[in-house]
Order: C-alpha cells, then structure tokens, then sequence
C-alpha cells in the first residue's frame, strides 16, 4: 500500500487504477442514491438550487465534454476562480473526471494573486464567474481576471459563469460563456471517466509559505480519496440522513476536502452558502440552520467570534435543535468562543471537533471523534493511525506540558505529494529540520492526558480570520507600490481575526508620507493581493530591523509592538 523507497516522496497504493469522481458520483448515481441529494446551495439573495446524486453527476458529464472539445487533456492544469456557486463545485469535478488538475484560486484572491497562479500552474484554461455577491456587492471577477490575464500568457481559453448577469468584457476568440456551452451536442450527458493511477495528481492547491512565492501543494487520486473519506465518516460520524454544512470556501483546502470531495465520496447530502454571515442580518447562518435542518455544521473560530459579538439573541430566535455535531478548523479556538458555539449553538449537546490539519496534510490529523472527552481548546489526539509528536530544538520528545514543534512521523494517505514543480522547495521545506520528520511549522504542547493544545505558527505565516498569509507576499504587494521601498508584515493578536496585519514601511526618497498615502497603500494591497491582505495599519519608518544577512527581524518588531523586550538580539545588525 505504502512505497517509501523514495522518501520524503512517498507513494500510496500504488499501482491502484481509479478516478475519485467514480467514487464521487457514479457509484452513487447508479444505486439507490440516485435521487438523494447532493448538493443543496442558498444564494446571498436567497435563491435555492439543489442537485440530486443524478443531476450532479449530469451536469459534471456535460461539462467535462465540453472542456474535452476546448483540448483539455489528461494532466493539465485547469484554474477556477469563482464565488461560493455550484459551479464551483461541477468545474472541479468535470476537471477530475477527465484526469486535468484543477487549481482552485479563492475568490478573495484579487490581480496579481491571481497572476501569480495562473502564471505559474501554466493554466490553459481559467472558469470564472462574471462576479460574485458578497454583502449585498458584487464583487468583479471578470474584470480582476481580464487584468490578471494581461499579465499571464498561458490561457486559451476562458468560461464565464453568469452568476450577477452585470456587463462584462467578452474577448472574441478566448472568452466563451458557460451556459452557451453547456446546451450544444458537445455536451453529453455520459462522458467517459478518465483512468487514473491512484498516484496521479488531482489538484493543486496554492498555500502561503515563508517566502513570497506561493506553494502549489500537490495532491492525488488515490490518497486524497482515503484520507478524506474515512476522516468525514469518522470524525462527523456523518449518515444517509444528515445534512451536513461546511460553511468554509470551496477555494480553500477545507473546501476541496470536506465541501466537495469527503462529502460526495460519503454520499453525504451537503449544504452550501454563497454570501457573508451577517448579511441581511447576523441571524442569516442561524435562519439556514433552521430552514434546511442542519445536522452537522463545521466552521472557523473567527467566523464564531465575528458573531458572537451580536449576541445570543440572534441565534436565540431560531429552532436550532437539528443540530447534533459541531465543527472548528483554521486557527486555534479560544476556550470563550468554544463555550459559546457549545451553549448558544449546540445547546450544550453537541459535541464540537476541533480539527487540526493544514493544505498539505489533506485531511485531518490531530481532531476528537464525537466518543472523545473533550477540553475547550484542545482538538485532543492524533486520528488513528496518524503518528505524531512535539519535538525541542534537538529532536527530542518535550516533557508534558512544554511547548515545541508540532511534527508528523509517518506518511498518512492524504499527504502532499510534492510542491509542483519544485520538489527541492518541498524536501526543504518540510522534511529537512528533521530528517524523516513532517515539519508542520506550528508550535504544540501535550498535556498530561496526551491532549494537543496547538499554539500557532512559528514560521513567517499568519492567520488572518482563518486565512494563510504569508508576511513575505504581504510585503512585496506593498513593494510593489511605487512609493515603497522596503516594507516589513507582523501579525498582532485582534479578537475577532485572530491576527491582525500591521505594517512598517519605508518610502523612497522624495516622497512625503500623509494619511492620503496610507489609505493609497491599503487599497493597493486590497487590489493586488485581496481584501484579506489589507494591512489594519502601515506605519512610516526610516529603518528596519534587520540580520546582518539582511533579512528583516519580524520578531522584533513584534517584540517592540507588543511592548516586550526582544529576545537574542546577537545577530541583529547594527
Ligand atoms: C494552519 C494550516 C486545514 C484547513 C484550514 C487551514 C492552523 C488549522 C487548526 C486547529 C489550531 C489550526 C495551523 C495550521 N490550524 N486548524 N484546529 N487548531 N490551529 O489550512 O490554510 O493550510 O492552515 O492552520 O496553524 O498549520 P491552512
């Protein structure tokens, strides 16, 4: 089952021949799930579609015919950026069945984020929606992805999903839109699954890492395909009859893993929402809850803290007893938001799974199972069969209650494969502190029962409302800016989003700073990286701290802010 004559890149059934949309749909579609709902989807606006086993499987068919004819074949790389829409969902789907890897980019993701991948997946072909609804306002994704194509050149082919129905820019020869292609013959409703190995890539996934270039996290057929499906069944003891909602994006790996893929390989019936969770009103989540009969709801703790702030009455107002587990996953849950989401939420009877894991793992990795005693904050052990540990500098095992490295010591199916095209980047990166050993980049302690309590990243990425972000591609987004010349991201503890992004820039000579240019500089950033990069603060400095490598000292300027004294300032430069 398990091939490690090539350590750290290790093979996972190999030899097997599947295709995880088999597993996905047909083997469901063709049984007595044929009519049981998959997908169930409420728009910000409050339309509802719903797709049977049957119908998905249908429309996944279709387009994959229709990507077939624009020359997509077996291995390449096909982006999709979109909002919260069932075609989100059939794009990656119609990807898999024919064997192209799909490369997700999250909706939030603006220009050169968007650039960025597609430049360096190669994409042939880009599916976007016209826009997306996003509190009431539409979001432009065309129009973001007509300036990130500018700057790409390997796209043929672009499909436009009419979401907004708002004017946008059709270029003749390249754009087409979804829902023409989608009625001619081309678009049958059987389409021939492609064989793969199990080892074969099924998608990339870009994450944020210590430099300013995004990793695309590789993963496959076979491995994703165990992992995700034993986790969900397991973990959220999901049956035939619940309705299961992941309020995450698609466009991120709890998306892909527990949105789209463990779900369907479960047969599950999944729930999903297009809009913001306060939008009319902070009872929105809780309405849906109601009206669709939630069962199983999985969700971050900064979206707890975000509405929390509004009070139980909101929630209060709602018949939330449908519910019987709860979820967490992104960032550490502080006890006081735990305790709530179990009072005002479950009512004090559904137990909540805090589950650790990250993009590369696939699935989870340390997460209760709903028999687990549970502490508020803890996920409590590794899944079975998953090998992990808290190691000091040296490498050594910590005592009870002494914080280190959280590591992985065994392969697990789901595992990252490689980083594409830069398998050197991959062996560096997690496998080389200790030989042998995953390098999460997190910091852990176990107490005295074996509970894990995971602390945070250790590494230069932060944790912005559950989002990765790397200090680095905040940094060259404000570099990137004319009147910038060096510039240095920390991340400072903010109660709702976990980590708040405060920045020190300084300018090139000549230029004078003014409030005008702070707002300038934020809303560069907003439009090159994304609204989740938005810096909540620049600062004008004349100096960094830096080694005398030249590397700046995140770490002191963290200190300083933090009003602490810096430790081990030895290779600071003068
Ligand atoms: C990082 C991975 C896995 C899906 C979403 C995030 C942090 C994730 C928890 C948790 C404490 C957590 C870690 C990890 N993290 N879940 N339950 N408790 N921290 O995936 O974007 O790859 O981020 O998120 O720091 O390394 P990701």
């Amino acid at each position: 089952m398990l091939d490690d004559s090539n350590k750290p890149f290790f093979k996972w059934f190999v030899g097997g021949k599947t295709n995880i949309v088999y597993n996905c749909l047909d083997r469901h579609a063709e049984t007595s799930r044929r009519n049981k709902l998959a997908l169930m989807w409420e728009g910000e606006k409050g339309e509802f579609r719903s797709f049977s086993y049957f119908a998905l499987r249908r429309e996944t068919c279709r387009f994959a015919n229709v990507l077939r004819s624009l020359g997509v074949q077996k291995g390449d790389r096909v982006t999709l950026y979109m909002g919260r829409i069932p075609e989100l969902v059939i794009g990656m789907l119609a990807c898999a069945r024919i064997g192209a890897i799909h490369s997700v980019v999250y909706g939030g993701f603006t220009v050169e984020a968007l650039h960025e991948r597609l430049e360096d997946s190669h994409s042939k072909v880009l599916i976007v929606a016209d826009g997306a609804y996003q509190r009431g306002k539409i979001v432009p994704l065309k129009s973001i992805a007509d300036e990130a194509l500018q700057r790409a050149a390997s796209v043929e082919s672009v499909l436009v999903v009419k979401r907004t129905g708002e004017p946008v820019n059709m270029e003749s020869g390249r754009d087409m839109w979804y829902h023409e292609l989608m009625v001619l013959p081309i678009a049958g409703n059987a389409c021939h699954i492609e064989q793969m190995d199990a080892e074969d890539p099924l998608f990339i996934l870009y994450t944020s890492g210590t430099t300013g270039k995004p990793k695309a996290i590789l993963h496959t057929h076979g491995g994703f395909m165990v992992g995700t499906y034993t986790t969900l069944k397991y973990v959220f003891d999901i049956h035939d009859e619940d309705r299961y909602w992941c309020a995450a994006d698609p466009g991120w790996i709890t998306g892909h893993s527990y949105i789209v893929y463990g779900p369907l390989l479960n047969g599950a019936t999944s729930f999903m929402y297009e809009g913001a969770p306060t939008y009319p009103y902070p009872n929105r989540w809780w309405q849906m809850v109601e009206k669709y009969g939630i069962n199983i709801l999985y969700t971050a703790p900064t979206a707890i803290r975000g509405l929390m702030r509004y009070g139980e009455n909101w929630p209060n107002r709602h018949d939330l007893s449908s519910l019987r587990l709860l979820g967490s996953v992104g960032e550490p849950i502080n006890p006081e938001a735990w305790k709530w989401y179990h009072r005002v939420i479950g009512k004090g009877r559904c137990p909540i799974m805090d589950t650790w894991w990250q993009t590369e793992t696939g699935m989870f990795m340390i997460t209760p199972m709903p028999c687990v005693a549970l502490k508020p904050g803890s996920g409590t052990r590794p899944f079975p069969g998953v090998v992990m540990d808290i190691l000091n500098e040296e490498g050594k095992p910590v005592a009870a209650n002494e914080e280190g490295f959280l590591v992985i010591k065994e392969p697990w199916p789901a595992m990252i494969r490689t980083i594409y095209k830069d398998p050197e980047r991959y062996v560096q990166q997690y496998w080389t502190k200790y030989p042998g050993v995953y390098m999460t980049g997190d910091s852990a302690r176990r107490d005295e029962d074996g509970y894990y309590w995971v602390i945070g990243r250790v590494d230069d990425v932060l944790k912005v409302s559950g989002y990765r972000l790397g200090t680095a591609e905040i940094e060259s987004a404000l570099v990137s800016h004319p009147a910038v010349a060096e510039a240095a991201a920390i991340g400072l503890p903010h109660d709702v989003k976990g980590n708040a992004i405060h920045t020190y820039v300084i300018l090139k000579t000549g230029i004078e700073k003014s409030d005008k240019l702070v707002d300038e500089l934020r809303a560069h950033v907003a439009h090159e990286m994304g609204p989740i990069a938005k810096p909540d603060s620049i600062v004008f400095v004349e100096s960094l701290p830096k080694t005398r490598s030249g590397k700046i000292m995140r770490r002191v300027l963290k200190a300083r802010a933090l009003g602490q004294e810096p430790k081990d300032l030895s290779t600071l430069e003068e």
